[in-house]
């Protein structure tokens, strides 16, 4: 691998994935503990934060909101909350990339009585945001969007507890109102027709906050007050996703990952890939701040993958793994049959059109649907010019499918990577026997 523009990577041909890596932090979990030390009493020290430029969004909104926030020489970042008082921003709210930022920032805004405006880049200003309108409007704050898109207009104010329940299989909708619920005046309480991750579910709790769940609701009374934590953020499933795949790829691949995030709402991928064939040791397991944390080996199954379908509430469990398990789908026996997944096309790009495209590319046979896609198995795929369309999930996803590829790929917009991940080239390249 070597890099000819930032924007730019070539990918050679790998023989084997070997090696131990430890992964920076969770981007789902970064984002909340970021948020909700912006808001608690006293100084939040966190270790292993993502280093991803969508979770330093979020820390720029809370600095914004009266939070101090401090980069310490031991990697350490520490925020000190504003009390249960955010302030007036002077100026626009910058989500970036981040449609975490944007929608679950909007939930803990809304009961503060100032005006914000959330803005975003191109690509989130795309992203349907009329499903944290709505609830939030519910509970009584006034939010005005633009055709139902990003910039967001918020005109904060005491808020009232409602009983939700979530149209859409989203966290980010889910812990929005969990967010605005706790600072309510009521108990608000909130249904998901599928488990999605129950970050902000366990991060409440952790800052402080009493939350019940029971087997189809849960609930959490408002006027409650954030106390500061010290908190190590697990290592990132979605992140470790890419390597965990491109691993499958090669029959004598050994990798082990340390400290990563095992909470069971993230963990299906394990699942999936146990389908396709692979073998993992779990190791070390510990729970931190709610969190399971732990140690996976995999190894590769040594008669190749065989094929999966990842339909209904895997889908949604899966969402942001759906790109690299596609892309890697044409080397298994079988294939990969994806439905329930038209979430998908309203991430930060179209990754159901975008997957096909660059598989086609690659010279595969592809089958696109609404909610998903085909792709058969037994397909040989060969180096190519792939369009990440700047979407971080896509230039990684097919940084692992042209390990296996006959010829160097060229992913154009490599640098989206850093969205969640900038560290993902030269790590790859660090286990990456050729
Ligand atoms: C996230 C939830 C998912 C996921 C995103 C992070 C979260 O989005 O795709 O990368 O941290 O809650 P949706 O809630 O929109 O499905």
């Amino acid at each position: 691998m070597s890099s000819t523009s930032s924007a730019t990577q070539l990918i050679r041909p790998a023989k084997n994935l070997f090696g131990s890596l430890r992964l920076p932090g969770d981007k789902s979990i970064s984002h909340r503990y970021a948020m909700l030390a912006g808001l608690a009493e006293g100084t939040t020290r966190l270790t292993n934060f993502s280093t991803g430029a969508d979770c330093a969004s979020s820390l720029g909104c809370v600095a914004a909101l009266g939070a101090k926030v401090e980069h310490k020489a031991d990697g350490a970042i520490e925020v000190t909350g504003t009390a249960g008082s955010f302030q007036q921003p002077t100026g626009v709210l910058d989500c970036g990339n981040s449609g975490s930022t944007m929608r679950m920032m909007s939930g803990l805004l809304a009961p503060h009585p100032h005006t914000f405006t959330l803005i975003g880049d191109a690509s989130l200003s795309r992203r349907p945001m009329e499903r944290i309108r709505k609830p939030l409007e519910k509970m009584g704050a006034r939010i005005t969007l633009t055709d139902g898109h990003a910039p967001i207009m918020i005109q904060g104010g005491p808020l009232k507890a409602i009983d939700f329940d979530t149209p859409i299989p989203s966290a980010q909708v889910k812990t929005a109102v969990l967010f605005a619920g706790f600072q309510a005046e009521g108990t608000t309480s909130l249904s998901e027709t599928v488990r999605t991750r129950d970050h902000g579910e366990l991060a409440l709790r952790a800052f402080g906050v009493e939350l019940n769940r029971t087997a189809d609701r849960i609930s959490v009374r408002g006027g409650q007050k954030l106390k500061a934590i010290n908190a190590a953020v697990p290592g990132d499933m979605s992140s470790a996703a890419f390597f965990l795949c491109a691993a499958t790829l090669f029959p004598d691949s050994n990798l082990v990952l340390d400290g990563l995030g095992m909470n069971p709402t993230r963990a299906a991928l394990l699942d999936v890939l146990t389908s396709f064939g692979a073998k993992f040791n779990v190791l070390n397991l510990e729970e931190l701040n709610g969190e399971l944390v732990g140690t996976v080996q995999i190894s590769a199954p040594k008669d190749g993958l065989k094929g999966v379908e990842i339909s209904g509430a895997w889908a949604a469990q899966l969402i942001d793994e759906l790109p690299v398990l596609a892309a890697i789908a044409s080397y298994s026996r079988e294939g990969i049959r994806i439905r329930d997944a038209k979430e998908l096309r309203v991430k930060e790009s179209d990754r159901i059109a975008l997957v096909a495209e660059n598989l086609r590319a690659m010279g595969a046979v592809v089958t696109e649907h609404e909610d998903g896609l085909d792709v058969p198995g037994n397909q040989k795929l060969h180096g190519a010019q792939i369009n990440s369309g700047g979407d971080h999930r896509i230039a990684m996803a097919f940084s692992v499918a042209a390990l296996r590829a006959e010829g160097e790929t060229v992913i154009h917009g490599a640098d989206a990577a850093a969205i969640s991940f900038p560290e993902f080239y030269s790590l790859l390249e660090q286990i990456t026997e050729r």
